[in-house]
């Protein structure tokens, strides 16, 4: 009679405590061991300017697609979004130097992704050049269906405390996170978020390879607030930055002088805690060795079930034919940037519109 009559009220009165307590999903974004981390206590690999992608392309900062970066395992996905005629499209500085195509076709791609991946959360930070209104861009959240995996906090900012585990946004099919760097109105957009006041970031287009973390963009109280590491290392070319390819083998790495591991440890060395981003380009650059620096101040062992692609060569003379994998964006060659940067720099006031 007690096991019968009384052993399932036990269970019920237990459930109703455990329940809330344990999630349903056993492996989060590739380890058990982070479904109960608050997502703003994960280091996340960020994919700098992730639809620029091309070869032998002075504008282009990545050499693989959106879908190649995240199978590979970047989380974190920046773009710059600007207006060409009433479409969202992702460019760089201008749409006549580099097109990478419209933010549509790109997010279809996050969402097969997405899709196919039912354990992870993703990032978005999308640049706003163009200042458009959130509600520019909830009907591409809505066509593509992106709307309905769409983390929407019911306060904002949230500090880097307050954010729920990664296994609770799994479980609730909430599990894409999008920045925007101006405009967010969560009373019009609920799940596109401020940057700024969620967020701080060290300085953008370095070209001194020692990559200090002090706190140059906020509108918030850093101590509080996630934060993203600019680690991509810029060269001069006519008074604009351009990305560094030849050194992105050492400032992937995961130590010495210039190394992602070198900033990384300047930062915990200064604030007690890890960058939540660690945005960079050409991200296979190192032979995963970024990944491997996310997963080390994760407390997680790196140990990707396929290899991650491998960096595909430049070559020393101009070309405009290039190939190389997953190519989105129109190649340039490096007369063709140069001409079409005069343009651009003229219209968009010099150096920071190239980030
Ligand atoms: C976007 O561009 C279109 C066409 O040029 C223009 O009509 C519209 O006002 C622009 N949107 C914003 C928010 O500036
Ligand atoms: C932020 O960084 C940019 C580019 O690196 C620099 O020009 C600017 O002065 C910095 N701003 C602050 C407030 O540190
Ligand atoms: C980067 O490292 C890869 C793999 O070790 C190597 O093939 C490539 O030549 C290196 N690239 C540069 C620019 O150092
Ligand atoms: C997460 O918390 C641990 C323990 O306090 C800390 O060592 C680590 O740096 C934190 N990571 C992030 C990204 O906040």
């Amino acid at each position: 009679m007690f096991w019968s009559s009384k052993r399932p009220l036990v269970q019920v009165a237990l459930s109703l405590f455990i329940i809330p307590l344990v999630h349903a999903a056993t492996t989060c974004n590739g380890h058990s061991e982070l479904c109960d981390r608050s997502y703003g206590n994960v280091s996340f690999v960020g994919a700098h300017d992730s639809y620029a992608v091309g070869t032998n392309n002075l504008a282009a900062n990545q050499d693989y697609d959106v879908t190649q970066q995240l199978t590979d395992g970047v989380r974190l996905l920046q773009m710059q979004a600007h207006n060409l005629s009433g479409v969202i499209q992702l460019c760089h500085t201008d749409c006549g130097l580099f097109n990478g195509g419209t933010l549509q076709d790109y997010l279809t791609k996050v969402k097969t992704w997405m899709d196919a991946n039912t354990n992870d959360v993703v990032t978005l930070l999308i640049v706003n050049i163009d200042d458009l209104p959130p509600t520019d861009y909830s009907p591409v959240f809505e066509n593509v269906g992106l709307d309905k995996l769409s983390y929407a906090p019911t306060t904002s900012p949230l500090t880097n405390t307050a954010w729920p585990t990664l296994g609770s946004m799994i479980d609730a099919g909430t599990r894409l996170v999008t920045f925007l760097d101006n405009a967010a109105d969560l009373t019009k957009v609920p799940y596109l978020l401020d940057e700024f006041t969620n967020v701080w970031e060290t300085p953008f287009d370095v070209t001194d390879p020692a990559f200090d973390c002090s706190v140059n963009r906020t509108h918030g109280d850093s101590s509080t607030q996630m934060y993203l590491i600019n680690h991509f290392l810029d060269t001069i070319l006519l008074n604009s930055p351009v990305p560094d390819i030849a050194e992105a083998n050492v400032t992937n790495g995961v130590s010495g002088t210039g190394s992602l591991g070198a900033q990384v440890d300047t930062c915990v060395a200064a604030y007690g805690r890890a960058p939540n981003y660690l945005l960079v380009d050409f991200y296979e650059y190192g032979g995963g060795s970024v990944f491997q620096v996310a997963a080390s101040i994760n407390g997680v062992t790196y140990d990707p079930t396929t290899p991650i692609a491998t960096p595909i060569p430049t070559s020393t003379t101009s070309s405009t034919s290039g190939g190389g994998n997953g190519n989105a964006g129109s190649l340039v060659s490096p007369s063709q940037f140069i001409a079409s940067l005069f343009v651009g720099l003229s219209v968009l006031f010099g150096a920071i519109s190239v980030v």
